[in-house]
């Protein structure tokens, strides 16, 4: 589905990603790790297009998109949730909804509504004004409206009670059954090592572990996650 080769790419003040490859194979579940600063949400936006790489090649289904647009890559099937929720504020629940939905999506929202009930008591609610568990909610609403191949995930637990983050990995277990890919950054690493099918851990922008969840052991989650001995 997505296939990142040999990615360089970084900001006017640094190279952050250093000769990264990872693979997301169709409907599979990627979990990216790492800790803080490694180039997690870089990776991700070098995936949705929002940043060029200045070195490497992002293939989409076989597809050579390296620096196309976000559009382009939205419609391939990319649908980036990104850190910090994404959501329109000043409109209400409905508006943000009917935002995401595309073109021809019918009656989405209602479907949206299904996932999510929550939401449907709060349609005519500003967004901004809806608690954090709520807003996420919203903002996670686009990966089932939008119909994608491929979810980037961006630390959707972030700042979240318990209670919401269980509802969250529900939606996302019901996700990945239905065949969605996903490349998951998350900070519940057993939650994300739970729902993945493969496992990369980033560290200082390089790819320091790729296998599957059961060849992790508690230590390297331990040192590669929170930066022990880094
Ligand atoms: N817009 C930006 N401009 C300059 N540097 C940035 C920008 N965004 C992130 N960085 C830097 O890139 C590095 C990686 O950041 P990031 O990808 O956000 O890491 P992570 O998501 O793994 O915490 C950090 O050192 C960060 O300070
Ligand atoms: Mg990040």
């Amino acid at each position: 589905m997505l296939e990142l080769s040999g990615i360089v790419a970084g900001y006017d003040s640094a190279v952050v990603l250093r000769n990264v490859d990872l693979v997301v194979p169709p409907g599979a579940v990627v979990a990216l790790l790492g800790p803080n600063g490694a180039g997690k949400t870089t990776l991700l936006r070098v995936a949705s297009g929002l940043l060029a790489p200045t070195e490497g090649r992002v293939l989409v289904e076989g597809k050579d998109m390296t620096g196309s647009a976000p559009y382009r890559l939205a419609a391939a099937g990319v649908c980036h949730i990104p850190e910090g929720r994404g959501i329109f504020p000043a409109l209400s629940v409905a508006e943000n909804l009917r935002l995401q939905t595309p073109p021809g999506g019918g009656r989405m929202a209602e479907r949206a509504v299904e996932v999510f009930p929550r939401l449907g008591e709060r349609m005519s609610q500003l967004a901004g004004t809806l608690s954090g568990g709520e807003q996420q909610m919203l903002a996670l609403a686009r990966a089932y409206l939008c119909n994608p191949k491929l979810v980037l995930l961006d630390e959707v637990s972030m700042g979240l009670a318990p209670k919401i983050v269980d509802e969250i990995f529900e939606y996302l277990h019901t996700l990945a059954a239905q065949g969605t890919a996903m490349l998951l950054v998350e900070q519940y690493v057993g939650k994300a090592l739970a729902l993945a099918d493969y496992v990369h851990i980033l560290k200082r922008g390089r790819i320091n572990f790729a296998g599957e969840p059961c060849e992790i052991g508690e230590e390297m989650v331990a040192e590669s996650y929170l930066g022990v001995g880094a």
